[in-house]
């Protein structure tokens, strides 16, 4: 191990300035390396939920294609891209997950929409199971909230379908990366409260 690439303390009060920079300049190392990582997180959900027609790898690699097909722009395209990406992890709030690793680096409108896509996507299958299909009028006089329809109707509902012609994982690296190497929290990629089109917004 390279003892110059490690810091002297071993309790945190005891870090001096350099240590610190030190743990700076190799956290932004780490970080340019995020695309990578969500690369082979989604690549780990061929292994998810089972019962479905496709993996849900699959489902993704569906609604993701949908999204280009439809004109939208690369925020949309990676939504619907990684909008199941919690299932592995948080089975019991999922779209939440997504939320969280999209929101420094995409349209707020798009993360609202992946925080909430779970209740949007429940208008489904809620009143066959015992649930509410309606649960999502909770978020009725929400600025997005047409935005959650239109999302779950036109890129998650719609792609479970094992005929569909998707295209491969690779295919969405350039968007992965164009996406996850932008400077987080920046304003004019957050766009707080302006609504784009999901169809012909490339
Ligand atoms: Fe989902
Ligand atoms: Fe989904």
């Amino acid at each position: 191990m390279d003892q110059s690439r490690i810091v002297s303390f071993r309790q945190m009060k005891d870090g001096t300035a350099a240590d610190y920079a030190l743990l700076d300049e190799l956290e932004e190392e780490f970080v340019k390396k995020l695309p990578s990582r969500i690369m082979r997180e989604l690549a780990e959900l061929d292994e998810s939920l089972s019962g479905y027609q496709v993996s849900r790898l699959e489902h993704s690699l569906i609604g993701a294609t949908m999204a280009e097909r439809d004109g939208a722009d690369v925020d949309w395209i990676v939504a619907a891209l990684i909008h199941d990406m919690g299932d592995a992890l948080a089975p019991h709030n999922h779209d939440s997950l997504a939320a969280v690793i999209a929101a420094p680096y995409m349209r707020e409108e798009c993360t609202w929409t992946l925080r909430t896509h779970g209740i949007f996507q429940m208008y489904y299958y809620a009143h066959l199971t015992g649930g509410d299909r309606e649960a999502r009028q909770k978020f009725k006089d929400h600025p997005f909230y047409q935005t959650g329809v239109d999302f779950t109707e036109r890129w998650d509902q719609s792609a479970f379908d094992p005929d569909y012609d998707w295209h491969d994982l690779e295919h969405f690296r350039p968007h992965v990366e164009e996406v996850f190497s932008r400077k987080p929290w920046q304003d004019d990629v957050i766009r707080a409260g302006e609504r784009v089109p999901l169809a012909g917004s490339a």
